[in-house]
């Protein structure tokens, strides 16, 4: 900062890591919403209004009006997906824009596969089934049955970097491995199938799209249809992928076996959804990428992707 300019201005509408957040105040001059999140919309256009730099979070819809309201010369998302971006308007614009993948794709697999893991052994359920006081004797050869994961097949769908880290991790339980993506992969240790095929053949199926046009809805009624009944369903990617009202359905009237979702279609997510009513569904609160060493990684790739923006430069990881 030359003696004597004027810091420029940067909205952050969720709070940061404080050795971020310091940083970023030296350079700039940042407003930051520290209340209740996501932030309510007037105050999210209220706040970017003057700003050149917006760092937001994957709740934030930074569409078309939010952009016109500023002159941003940088988005910096806190996460991988950036689907709550208009990204043609803002490209448009010519403004840049900055993503943090990599660094949650642990993270979000290992997520996954605890998903795959409760669901299929039932952990969470009986859990529920203690607290409830409903355990009321012990459990004999045919009482309260899971799931192997050995040699049961794995349909991935989606195999970037987070498919091809769950890919890992089922190889190391000596699981069955199908994928199916819009390019094939070399070295993952996976099959590529046709995706009918990785639906009617696999024992598990988990989701890892970015959510588009293409995916939105992806899972819905005819595809649950075609699963095998003792088939379960993970989602860690976005929840607009699955059609809900469907998948409840289908998990009442057993159609598929089970479920693990991370994500919903609108978050966050009360008693009164219709998910939450079932037993043979785990339900997590959006932690994919939910560890402390992940968020910070992700909260120091934010404010980079921002620093180079800022400058007129490509962020280090652009979208
Ligand atoms: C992401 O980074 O897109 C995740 O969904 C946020 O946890």
């Amino acid at each position: 900062m030359i003696p004597g300019s004027v810091k420029k201005r940067v909205f952050l509408t969720g709070r940061l890591h404080d050795v971020v957040q310091r940083d970023l105040k030296k350079r700039y001059s940042t407003k930051v919403h520290g209340g209740k999140m996501p932030i309510p919309r007037s105050e999210l256009l209220d706040g970017v209004r003057g700003a050149e730099g917006l760092v937001c979070f994957p709740f934030d819809r930074i569409d078309r009006e939010v952009i016109d309201a500023a002159d941003l010369r940088v988005i910096s998302t806190y996460s991988v997906g950036f689907d709550h971006i208009d990204v043609a308007h803002a490209k448009k614009r010519g403004i840049k824009i900055g993503y943090t993948p990599d660094v949650l794709s642990d993270a979000t697999a290992d997520l996954a596969f605890c998903l795959m893991l409760d669901s299929m052994r039932r952990v969470t359920e009986g859990d529920r089934m203690i607290r409830r006081g409903g355990w009321r004797s012990v459990l004999g050869a045919y009482d309260y049955v899971g799931h192997g994961m050995q040699a049961k097949t794995l349909g991935i769908v989606g195999m970037g970097r987070i498919g091809r880290a769950l890919a890992k991790r089922a190889a190391a339980f000596g699981m069955n491995i199908t994928y199916y993506s819009r390019r094939r992969v070399r070295g993952s240790g996976a099959r590529y199938v046709p995706f009918e095929r990785l639906v009617s053949e696999s024992d598990v199926i988990s989701l890892h799209v970015p959510h588009t046009a293409e995916t939105d809805n992806m899972i819905h009624a005819g595809v649950l249809k075609k699963m095998k009944p003792g088939a379960f369903l993970i989602n860690t990617s976005r929840g607009a992928v699955v059609n809900e009202r469907d998948l409840a359905g289908a998990l009442r009237r057993k159609v598929i076996a089970g479920a693990g979702l991370d994500v919903f279609c609108s978050e966050p997510v009360g008693r009164r959804h219709p998910l939450a009513g079932l037993q043979n569904v785990v339900l997590s609160p959006h932690i994919g990428s939910s560890t402390a060493e992940t968020r910070l990684k992700m909260a120091e790739i934010t404010a980079c992707n921002l620093r180079l923006g800022m400058a007129g430069r490509r962020p280090r990881y652009s979208v």
